[in-house]
C-alpha cells in the first residue's frame, strides 16, 4: 500500500474519501474542521446541532457527495476528548478509517490532519494505524474478499515547511508497522505450518535480507551447550528445538555502551505436555510463540532504524508435547546455568526455555535484558486483555520501558516483585521448582523463576498472554495476533 504526503488544499482533492476527525466538546467545529464546515456550507454545524455528529470516541459518520468538496465521500471519525488527544488516538482513528472504508470497497482515501497536529510523530502514528489495520488473517482462505482492499492513502494538512518531518514520520511508521505485521503473520501461522525449524528458517531468511547477523543452533548444539531446561520441554516432541540468534551491531559501537538482550518465548504449540491442557480452546496455543515473533519482528525494524546500541535477539523455539519421551511431573532438570529445577507442572514450560535463553543472552554479552512471553493464564485474571504485565529487577530500566510504552500507545502495568513471592518457588528436591507453592500470584512466581536466571543484570519481563491475541476484531485491528510490545521495545532501544 502506498502512503504519500499531499500538500494541495483538501477541498480540491479528488479522492474516494476525505477522512478527518472531530472532538466531542460540542462547541461546534474549530480550526481545520471549521474550514471544512465552511467548504461544505455548514454541513458539520448542522450535523452537530441535530445530534448526529457527537465526536464521541471512534463514532463514524459517512457522507456521500459532500457539496463543496471534490471528494466522493466525507468520513468523520470521533476523536473523543480534545485534551486527551495523543498520537495513539490518531493511530486508532487512522486504523478505523482504513477498516471502515476497506469493508465498503473504497480503495483510496485522504487523511486530513487538523491544525496543530501536523507533527512527525502524528504522521508516523497515522502510517502505523493504516498499515496495521490493513493486516488480515485470510492467508489460508481460498476465496478472498477480492474487492476489499485499500491501495493508496495520502496524508494532508501539513505545510510545505513540514514536508520533511511528515515524510520522515511516514517512513518510520511504515518500517515499524510492517515489522509488526511480519510478527503477526508468524503468530497467525498454525503449528503444522510453523514448527521450530520453520520459524528458525523464516527468521534466518528475514535476517539475511535485512543484513543482520543470524545463527540458528540445532538440537545438537543446544545439547552441547547443556541447555537442559530447553531440552526438557523439547524432549516430548518429534520436532527438534531451535535456538535463534539475531544480532544488530551499530556502525560505530561505543565501548561501554549498553548491549540489549531481547529474549522471546517461542513455543510453537503448547499442549501442556503431560500436565495436558483441556481440549476447549487449545487451538489458540499456536500463539504461544508470540514473544519470540515480536522480538524477531523488532530486529527487522532495527535493521532499518539503526539504533546506536548493540541488540542481541535470543529466541528459544520448541513444541510442548506429551510424547513418549516427554518429561513428567517431578522430573529434575539441570539448566545451562547449572541450577537444578524440579518440574512440578510440565505446562509451566515457557519459564524453562526462557531460563536457558536468558542465561545464554548474558553469556553473549547482554547488559540489559527484556523478555516477552505468553507466560501465564493468571495475567489474564489480573489485567484482562487490556494491559501487558510488566515485571522488573531494576526500577530505572523498568521506568524507561514504561515511558516507551506510553509513547508507543501500548498499555502496560507493572506488578510487584517482593522477595516474599520468591519463597514460593524454593525447591523441595531441587534448587527451584517451576510452579509456585503458595496460593495465587501465578504471574509473579513465573516472573521470579525467570529472574533467577537474569541474576544481577537489569531485566524486564513482559507477560503478553492476555494481549498478544484479540479474540474479537476491533474497529482498528483484525481478530487474532496483535503484535503487542513491538512498538514499545523499538522505542526503548531507540531511546538508549
Ligand atoms: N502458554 C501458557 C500460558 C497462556 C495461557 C498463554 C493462556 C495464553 C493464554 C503457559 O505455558 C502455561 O500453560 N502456563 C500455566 C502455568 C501454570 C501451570 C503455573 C498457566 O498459566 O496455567
Ligand atoms: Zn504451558
Ligand atoms: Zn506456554
Amino acid at each position: 500500500m502506498q502512503i504519500t504526503l499531499e500538500l494541495k488544499p483538501f477541498a480540491a482533492l479528488e479522492t474516494d474519501a476525505l477522512v478527518t476527525y472531530v472532538f466531542d466538546d460540542n462547541d461546534g467545529p474549530k480550526d481545520r474542521a471549521a474550514e471544512l464546515d465552511t467548504a461544505t456550507a455548514g454541513l458539520l454545524s448542522r450535523l452537530n446541532k441535530s445530534g448526529e455528529l457527537t465526536g464521541k470516541s471512534l463514532e463514524t459518520t459517512l457522507l456521500h457527495s459532500p457539496a463543496g468538496l471534490k471528494a466522493a465521500r466525507l468520513l468523520l471519525i470521533g476523536a473523543g476528548k480534545r485534551d486527551q488527544f495523543t498520537p495513539a488516538t490518531l493511530r486508532k482513528i487512522a486504523g478505523v478509517a482504513t477498516r471502515y472504508l476497506k469493508s465498503r470497497s473504497v480503495h483510496n482515501f485522504v487523511f486530513l490532519v487538523r491544525d496543530g497536529a501536523a507533527t512527525e510523530l502524528n504522521a508516523q502514528a497515522i502510517a502505523e494505524g493504516v498499515i496495521t489495520a490493513d493486516f488480515e488473517t485470510d492467508k489460508y482462505k481460498t476465496e478472498k474478499k477480492n474487492n476489499k482492499f485499500i491501495d493508496s492513502v495520502s496524508i494532508t494538512g501539513y505545510r510545505d515547511s513540514e514536508k520533511t518531518a511528515a515524510e520522515n514520520g511516514i517512513a518510520r511508521g511504515r518500517t515499524i508497522a510492517e515489522a509488526q505485521n511480519f510478527a503477526r503473520d508468524l503468530v497467525n501461522e498454525p503449528s503444522n505450518k510453523l514448527t521450530p525449524t520453520i520459524l528458525a528458517d523464516k527468521a534466518q531468511a528475514m535476517a539475511k535480507e535485512a543484513g543482520l547477523a543470524v545463527e540458528v543452533l540445532d538440537e545438537k548444539r543446544i545439547a552441547s551447550l547443556k541447555m537442559g531446561a530447553l531440552l526438557s520441554v523439547a524432549q516430548g516432541s518429534v520436532e527438534p528445538p531451535r535456538m535463534i540468534l539475531i544480532t544488530y551491531t551499530p556502525a560505530n559501537l561505543k565501548p561501554g555502551a549498553p548491549v540489549v538482550g531481547l529474549v522471546g518465548k517461542a513455543v510453537t504449540f503448547d499442549t501442556g505436555g503431560i500436565s495436558i491442557k483441556p481440549a476447549d480452546g487449545m487451538e489458540k496455543m499456536k500463539y504461544d510463540m508470540a514473544g519470540g515473533a515480536t522480538m524477531i519482528g523488532i530486529m527487522r525494524a532495527l535493521a532499518v532504524l539503526k539504533p546506536g546500541v548493540k541488540v542481541i535477539c535470543v529466541v528459544p523455539a520448541t513444541e510442548n508435547m506429551p510424547g513418549g519421551k516427554a518429561q513428567k511431573p517431578g522430573d529434575i532438570q539441570t539448566a545451562m546455568s547449572g541450577k537444578t529445577i524440579e518440574v512440578l507442572n510440565t505446562d509451566a514450560e515457557g519459564r524453562l526455555i526462557l531460563a536457558d535463553a536468558v542465561h545464554y543472552a548474558k553469556q553473549l554479552g547482554a547488559t540489559h535484558l527484556v523478555d516477552a512471553a505468553t507466560l501465564t493464564g493468571a495475567i489474564v485474571v489480573a489485567l484482562a486483555n487490556v494491559n501487558v504485565g510488566v515485571f522488573g529487577s531494576d526500577q530505572a530500566w523498568t521506568d524507561k520501558l514504561l515511558a516507551s510504552a506510553k509513547e508507543a500507545g501500548e498499555k502496560m502495568w507493572q506488578l510487584p516483585m517482593d522477595e516474599e513471592y520468591r519463597e514460593f518457588i524454593k525447591g523441595s528436591f531441587a534448587d527451584i521448582q517451576n510452579i509456585g507453592s503458595g496460593k495465587g500470584g501465578g504471574s509473579i512466581t513465573g516472573a521470579w523463576f525467570i529472574r533467577e536466571f537474569a541474576g544481577d543484570t537489569p531485566w524486564i519481563h513482559l507477560d503478553i498472554a492476555g494481549t498478544a491475541w484479540n479474540d474479537d476484531a476491533k474497529p482498528w485491528l483484525a481478530k487474532g495476533p496483535t503484535g503487542v510490545a513491538l512498538r514499545t521495545l523499538i522505542n526503548l532501544v531507540m531511546s538508549l
